[in-house]
């Protein structure tokens, strides 16, 4: 069975009460450049060890962007949990995978945060691992020789058959797709096991498929100049794609 499938649903504002089945797939895509977090409102949901993480941060338009992710990790999963965003705690597992601690568990809600340049996006589920990766599409960046060093042969090889024009995307796809592997298992990759087939669809627009034993990968479309993957632990699952708005 393939196991991969790309999700043609529109992103959309979210209900206002956030109803997240164990079937199915949030993922919430977050603008980096909010406005609030120039205020400080922001700041002040994050913990006081995100805080000083914010702090270490030489350079504003670094720290603004930590900021606002975490923010709306905050608020956005405390609309799930019900309760303050500021009340939330989290646990780092072993390698360094973020979840949420222990006291709640019991609500099976699990995350993955990934962020890029001016955007974020957050996957969630329940009782599901997830992984998800978003990267911005830099037109100067050397993606020949970073396939080279992280690809397998394999898929190096299906990268080159590509029509040139569409090998730079091909590229950025097939690298959110490793990452969110790699995020979902929170354990790192598994050589060829975590392989992925880079194909030209009819359409001539580049496919990733990826036959992983347990683990479905699905390719978003966040649009403008930046690709997107999430991977869920087990078969397909329906992905609802929100936008997130902070004053909702
Ligand atoms: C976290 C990691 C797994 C991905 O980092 P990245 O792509 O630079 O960053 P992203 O924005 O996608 O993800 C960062 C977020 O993932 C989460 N995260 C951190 N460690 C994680 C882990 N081990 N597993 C899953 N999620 C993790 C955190 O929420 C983090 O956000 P924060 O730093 O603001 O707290 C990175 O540590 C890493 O090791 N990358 C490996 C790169 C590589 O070799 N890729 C090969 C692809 S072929």
């Amino acid at each position: 069975m393939l196991e991969s499938e790309t999700s043609r649903t529109p992103w959309v504002n979210p209900p206002h009460e956030l109803a997240l089945a164990d079937n199915a797939v949030d993922v919430w895509l977050i603008s980096l450049t909010q406005r609030e977090a120039v205020d400080g409102s922001f700041a002040d949901l994050l913990s006081s060890a995100e805080r000083e993480r914010a702090a270490r941060f030489k350079f504003d338009k670094h720290r603004r962007p930590y900021v606002v992710a975490h923010a709306g990790l905050r608020l956005i999963l405390s609309q799930y949990l019900k309760t303050e965003p500021a009340d939330l705690q989290f646990f780092t597992g072993v390698n360094g995978k973020p979840s949420l601690a222990p006291e709640f568990a019991g609500s099976g809600l699990q995350f993955n945060l990934s962020h890029s340049h001016e955007m974020a996006l957050l996957g969630v589920t329940r009782r599901h691992e997830i992984g998800v990766d978003i990267e911005w599409i830099k037109e100067d960046y050397g993606f020949d020789e970073v396939a080279e060093q992280f690809f397998t042969k394999k898929e190096v090889s299906q990268l080159r058959a590509l029509p040139v024009d569409l090998r730079r995307q091909a590229f950025f796809k097939c690298w959110t797709s490793k990452e969110a592997f790699l995020k979902a298992k929170g354990t790192g990759l598994s050589g060829n096991l975590d392989e992925v087939e880079i194909a030209l669809a009819e359409n001539q627009r580049v496919r990733i498929d990826a036959r992983v034993p347990g683990w479905t990968l699905m390719e978003l479309n966040p649009g403008g100049t930046y690709e997107a993957t999430v991977v869920v632990e087990g078969g397909s699952l329906p992905v609802n794609c929100y936008r997130w708005e902070p004053t909702r």
